[in-house]
């Protein structure tokens, strides 16, 4: 989310969005592959009443902490000198990364400005601290040093390219850059949101997201009498304390791995970014817009960004509340704030989106998203206190605030009816009337809504009203709302009629809530292929109706991951990107937003294939989708310990699909692994259980292009498939 003067900026729901693209694109092509495996086999081996059964590369290495971009300590060194940055008279600036001697700046009248850049080497975020060694001036004033952060090298100039002074409206503490009147004997100056003068001469603005810091010599006219800008500072070392979750390797209690090095310093990536963003609330660095809450105050939280957009917004936890589940044991970190934001819920039912504005700014789809979002937490950490608590507040969202915005004709929701007329979403987007993404996320909020019904129990109305509510908007939307011209569904209306123009948003989710059926979504993702692909990632629409370059703007998904890594400021994962691969909002662009992180459970849920199907995973599937990665390793923690998984597709040359996982204790699972040809041969625990003679037990369906069967209790499973005629092989 990201909210600019009156209107927001662009966010969120992107979470969803990137995986079930990611999923789609994966499973293209794993259905190609696996057709044209089976066939080749069939081919290669004729049947033979010989069976395979044995284990796959378990020699696999598990050296996954290599990919992981945390800082080694929350204090951070700087890394480089950007030395074509640097400038003026300056001696021994490289004892700023050695810390053998000082770094002495010095300016007379008329000298160039004495400038150094640092690089941190990385995105981070926190309180930078510079151990000066003291300062002389001979002229009357003290010397004075600006500071001015950047995320790229692109924004560097010498204001921050943000800092948080430009969101404080008529009141800003810097402009823009952080200044310091040095002391004259050797001390350690920390960055302070606040000013060392009269309240409001020679001010900092305190916690930055950065890479680059631009130190210089100068004073503000504004700063006199205090400050000079010239004479002789020394400094001895500099260093950031990082404020963000320290992501380090013992911090994990999930990861992923694959054969696709790629893919899997994406997964760390992002989970870094997201750790950058997972921070404690406090009221000097959060979004200065009416955004400090004393029930948040103190609290660890999932902010948005971590340079910029410095308040947890509902829609983003969508996405990043999961790569959290996902990667580190921090649940309260987002439950902290759904728990206060459902506090927070208007007498009317609706749940404001964030903090911000007093908890006032209105939009549309986030309580949608607070639903959607409680329900992921039940699922995956199995918060029974925190779902038992909020139930009221769910039941009030979807019978009282949603009804109010409904057009009871039609069933669907109608934006302009009730409240919502001057409501925004996630990117303020300018549509209005039935828009299809506000209906399909409401069918995914029912739908989940429903099942926490189902799994509390006793509640067994609230489950069927709400299914049989979702049943009718889905098939609203799809009577009302598609457009088989370009076999899509319009976005919105445009006065009375449909407007000609089509977002990502809507029609994917549309997928993920199973609005659209097989052929619809077929059709839908055919669409959206050859209609907002674009070299850097796919655009959030096919057309600039709306507004000016919506065509070419996106929003994090899986085919724009390769593009973040390979810009700068490298790693961490971006707010959106804009035309030709830009930074969507120049210098405010944030270059660490957790909503982009999306790969983190694309990977794991739909590559490694883990995920809840009951409260805290208490049952749980394991389907892989394989695609062309080889092998997959990884782990998925949960309340009662973790699931770990491995699979090997590698020997596919020998019809063989290995898989092998655990789970803890009492929990019962689905494992569907990949086939096309039901008379393959499965092997569960080295037991023949399906395609010859057997009497296990064990119940092998075969549906579509998987083998599906149920296990339960802990210790390791391990399944192999096998072409019947595949043989016994040497692997
Ligand atoms: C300065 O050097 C960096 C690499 O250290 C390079 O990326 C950048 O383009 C250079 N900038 C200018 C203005 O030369
Ligand atoms: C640079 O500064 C030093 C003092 O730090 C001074 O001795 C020297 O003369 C200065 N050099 C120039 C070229 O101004
Ligand atoms: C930054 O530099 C520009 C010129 O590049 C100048 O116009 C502006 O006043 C400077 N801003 C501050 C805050 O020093
Ligand atoms: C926040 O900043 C103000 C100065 O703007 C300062 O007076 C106050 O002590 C700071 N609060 C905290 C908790 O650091
Ligand atoms: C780093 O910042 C945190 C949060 O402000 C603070 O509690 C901690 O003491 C700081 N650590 C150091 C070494 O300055
Ligand atoms: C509800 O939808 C119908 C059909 O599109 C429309 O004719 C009617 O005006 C809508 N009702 C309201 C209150 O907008
Ligand atoms: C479904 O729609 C029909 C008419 O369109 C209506 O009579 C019925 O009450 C609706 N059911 C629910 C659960 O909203
Ligand atoms: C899929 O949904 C569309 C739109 O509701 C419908 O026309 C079509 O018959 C459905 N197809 C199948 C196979 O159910
Ligand atoms: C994008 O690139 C094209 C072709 O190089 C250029 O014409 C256009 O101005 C660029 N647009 C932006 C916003 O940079
Ligand atoms: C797993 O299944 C067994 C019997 O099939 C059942 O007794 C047990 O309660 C199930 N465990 C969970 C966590 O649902
Ligand atoms: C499945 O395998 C059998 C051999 O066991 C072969 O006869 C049959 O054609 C295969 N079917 C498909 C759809 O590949």
């Amino acid at each position: 989310m990201a909210l600019q003067g009156l209107r927001a900026g662009e966010s969120s729901a992107w979470k969803k969005l990137v995986l079930l693209l990611s999923l789609v694109a994966i499973m293209w092509r794993s259905t190609l592959f696996l057709v044209s495996f089976w066939g080749y086999i069939a081919q290669c081996y004729p049947a033979t009443s010989s069976s395979y059964q044995g284990t796959l590369g378990l020699e696999r290495p598990d050296d996954w902490e290599r990919y992981v971009q945390s800082p080694a300590r929350n204090i951070v060194s700087p890394v480089a000198i950007v030395s074509n940055y640097t400038q003026g008279n300056i001696t021994n600036v490289d004892s700023l990364l050695t810390g053998q001697g000082v770094t002495t700046l010095t300016r007379n009248d008329g000298d160039t400005i004495p400038t150094i850049v640092v690089d941190f080497g990385r995105n981070v975020v926190g309180f930078l601290s510079i151990q000066f060694g003291g300062a002389y001036n001979s002229t009357p004033g003290i010397p004075s040093i600006r500071l001015a952060f950047s995320e790229t090298l692109e924004y560097l100039t010498n204001v921050s390219d943000f800092s948080r002074s430009d969101n404080q409206d008529g009141q800003k503490t810097t402009p823009g850059s952080d200044q310091i009147a040095v002391e004259s004997d050797p001390y350690t100056w920390t960055d302070t949101h606040g000013c060392e003068f009269e309240g409001t001469k020679v001010c900092a603005d305190g916690l930055h997201g950065y890479r680059y810091v631009k130190i210089y010599m100068d004073a503000l006219p504004a700063d006199a009498p205090y400050t000079t800008s010239y004479g002789s500072v020394s400094i001895s070392s500099m260093s950031l304390n990082f404020t963000g979750f320290l992501g380090t390797p013992d911090t994990f209690t999930g990861w992923f791995q694959s054969s696709d090095e790629q893919l899997n310093q994406w997964w760390f990536d992002s989970v870094y970014t997201n750790d950058m963003c997972t921070d404690t609330f406090r009221e000097n660095d959060t979004e200065p817009r009416g955004a400090y809450s004393p029930t948040l105050d103190g609290k660890l939280v999932i902010h948005d960004g971590a340079k910029r957009d410095r308040d947890p917004y509902v829609g983003d936890l969508a996405v990043s509340a999961l790569t959290s589940y996902l990667s580190h044991d921090v649940p309260q970190a987002a439950r902290n704030v759904l728990a206060d934001l459902g506090d927070h819920q208007r007498s009317d039912g609706w749940i404001p989106p964030a903090s911000i504005r007093d908890y006032t700014l209105p939009l549309l789809d986030y309580p949608l998203w607070w639903v959607v979002c409680s329900y992921d937490l039940y699922m995956y950490t199995g918060d029974t206190e925190y779902i038992t608590n909020y139930y009221p507040n769910i039941v009030k969202v979807l019978d009282t605030f949603y009804p109010s915005i409904t057009n009871t004709t039609t069933s669907l929701l109608q934006k302009g009816l009730g409240v919502s007329a001057g409501y925004g979403d996630y990117a303020f987007l300018p549509r209005t009337g039935p828009v299809t993404y506000y209906n399909v996320l409401y069918v995914l909020a029912l739908n989940h809504a429903a099942s926490i019904a189902t799994f509390l129990g006793s509640h067994d109305d609230d489950a069927s009203r709400w299914t049989a509510r979702a049943e009718n908007v889905s098939d609203a939307v799809n009577g009302e709302l598609f457009d088989t011209s370009v076999g899509a569904f319009w976005d919105g209306t445009c006065g009375s009629s449909p407007c000609a123009t089509h977002a990502q948003d809507g029609n994917s989710i549309s997928i993920l809530s199973s609005v659209a059926n097989h052929t619809t979504a077929t059709s839908i993702l055919s669409y959206l292929s050859s209609a907002m692909a674009r070299p850097y990632g796919n655009a959030f629409y096919d057309n600039d109706v709306l507004a000016e370059s919506y065509s070419q703007r996106v929003y994090a998904f899986i085919s724009m991951y390769g593009w973040m890594a390979s810009n700068e400021p490298g790693i961490t994962a971006w707010e959106g990107i804009g035309p030709n691969g830009s930074k969507y909002e120049g210098a405010f662009t944030s270059l660490a937003h957790g909503w982009s992180t999306g790969i983190v459970p694309a990977l794991t849920n739909n590559v490694l294939g883990v995920t809840p199907t009951g409260p805290g995973f208490s049952s749980y599937n394991i389907k892989p989708i394989p695609g062309d990665v080889q092998w997959a390793k990884g782990v998925v923690p949960t309340p009662q310990g973790p699931i770990a998984v491995y699979w090997d597709n590698s020997a596919w040359t020998q019809g063989v699909f290995f898989l092998s996982a655990s789970a803890p204790d009492g929990y019962n699972g689905t494992i569907s692994v990949p086939v096309t040809n039901s008379s393959v041969s499965v092997y569960l625990n080295s037991r023949l259980v399906s395609g010859g003679e057997t009497d296990t037990g064990v119940k092998v369906v075969v549906e579509g292009s998987y083998a599906s069967m149920s296990v339960s209790g802990d210790g390791e499973n391990t399944i192999t498939v096998g072409y019947q005629g595949g043989g016994k092989r040497e692997l």
